[in-house]
């Protein structure tokens, strides 16, 4: 096409997504064209290993294992490698060159985010990570561009597809926890090594990049306080449905009196919260800010061509740029992070307790609670074994360090056999 400006892709990576990717761009060349105004050129996919299998039929003079030798020639890096190294080098190098940059890599963003962006900025490059949250849902750029004229109060989602598939399955049929991870790893929803997704660290590095963006300053992974959901048992689960909750793994980020907070834990929601309907490996990401009030972000988060969607969304975004001449301001992480500590952190708790059944018993719980300052809503009391009962306490709202040194003062008592689950209680 004459007059429309050229524009040389490289992509680093064919796995799932880079794969999805390829074929995008390969098939609806003439679209992408006409809508973000560049004639976007495949030159080149750089792989590890140019005998592999691939998920799709693609040209074999594509390949390549010179990667730095193909970013060297690009004017756009989609980088789909995942992990820090050699990911990291790569994007830096396209960066310096001052080509712009596309990745998928939550990981590498939550933990090199500001470097990035300040490289990127300094060479008069862009830098988009849509992919990296969410597979699928449009949800960093209506944080950084729909939203940029409102006050983003707090985020929540959920960002994990393996764990709310598994806190779904658990809900759903009353199982445990590890025979429906083992259902999960047979469907391959779950990894073999399921650490990162059910330890929370998956949804940590999400709850970085997305605190990060609605509030306009830098907060890295290990500033998020991070709980997994391999301590929820199906006895949690059935008691949290029976009071008319859903336990889900949430990542919260929140503009509290005290500073940000970014957290992630598995929390209760009222069963007519719009994040309760999220079944399956389903994400969703509700946001409130001061003047568009409450929204909700839905889909889903990972797989190849959905996750492909939202890396070609980036792409025809920096290429619209890139053909119009435009010089983008810097990514807005201008403030200097106030991140409140944990425990200021103020929420609503349910703590379950296997307690000797004395006469007395309630009276002196109940005190443990008023005597720290933690004001109790509701309690509900079933028989356990004989002589001992299960007791379900739901807070008003108190902070973390109120409830931990409650916690303290009842694993004490003689009259509380254990302290058997401690969780939050979250939306309205
Ligand atoms: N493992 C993630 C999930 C997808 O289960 O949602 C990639 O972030």
């Amino acid at each position: 096409m004459s007059g429309v400006k050229s524009l040389k892709i490289a992509l680093l990576g064919c796995g799932t997504v880079g794969a999805q990717v390829a074929r995008i761009l390969l098939e609806d060349q003439t679209e992408i064209t006409a809508r973000s105004g560049a004639q976007l050129e495949l030159i080149g996919i750089a792989v590890r290993n140019l005998s592999a299998q691939r998920d799709v039929q693609l040209p074999d003079g594509l390949f390549t294992t010179d990667a730095e030798a193909l970013i060297d020639a690009a004017d756009v890096v989609i980088e789909l490698l995942g992990g820090l190294d050699p990911a990291g080098a790569y994007i830096a190098r396209a960066l310096e060159r001052g080509a712009s940059v596309i990745t998928g890599n939550k990981a590498l963003i939550a933990a090199e985010g500001a470097t990035l962006n300040a490289l990127a900025a300094a060479n008069g490059a862009q830098l988009r990570y849509e992919a990296a949250v969410a597979g699928a849902i449009p949800i960093l750029r209506p944080i950084a561009d729909s939203l940029a004229g409102d006050h983003i109060t707090k985020v929540m989602g959920i960002v994990n597809g393996t764990t709310n598939f598994i806190l779904d399955a658990m809900d759903s049929t009353g199982a445990a926890f590890d025979d429906v991870l083992a259902e999960a790893q047979a469907l391959g929803y779950a990894e073999a090594d399921p650490t990162a997704d059910v330890g929370g660290h998956d949804a940590a590095a999400k709850a970085a990049i997305l605190a990060s963006l609605a509030f306009h300053t830098t907060v890295n992974m290990d500033q998020v306080h991070c709980q997994g959901i391999t301590e929820i048992t199906a006895a949690d689960v059935s008691e949290a449905r029976k009071t008319g909750y859903v336990i889900k793994l949430l990542a919260i980020a929140e503009q509290t009196e005290a500073g940000i907070s970014a957290r992630v834990y598995p929390a209760l929601l009222k069963r007519d919260h719009p994040l309760a309907s999220v079944r399956g490996a389903f994400n969703a990401v509700f946001v409130e800010a001061e003047n568009a009030g409450d929204l909700m972000f839905y889909g889903a988060g990972a797989g190849g061509a959905p996750t492909a969607s939202a890396v070609m969304g980036d792409v025809v975004s920096v290429a619209r740029v890139l053909a119009s001449g435009a010089s983008l301001p810097a990514a807005s992480q201008l403030r200097e992070p106030v991140l409140s500590e944990f425990t200021e952190v103020t929420t609503r708790y349910w703590v379950g307790l296997a307690v000797n059944d004395q006469p007395g018993m309630l009276a002196r719980i109940a005190s443990v609670f008023a005597e720290h300052g933690v004001s109790i809503e509701a309690m509900n009391q079933s028989a356990a074994e004989s002589g001992t009962a299960q007791l379900r306490i739901l807070t008003h709202e108190g902070s973390e360090a109120a409830l931990s040194s409650t916690v303290s003062a009842l694993e004490a008592l003689d009259t509380v056999a254990s302290v058997t689950s401690v969780l939050r209680v979250e939306g309205n």
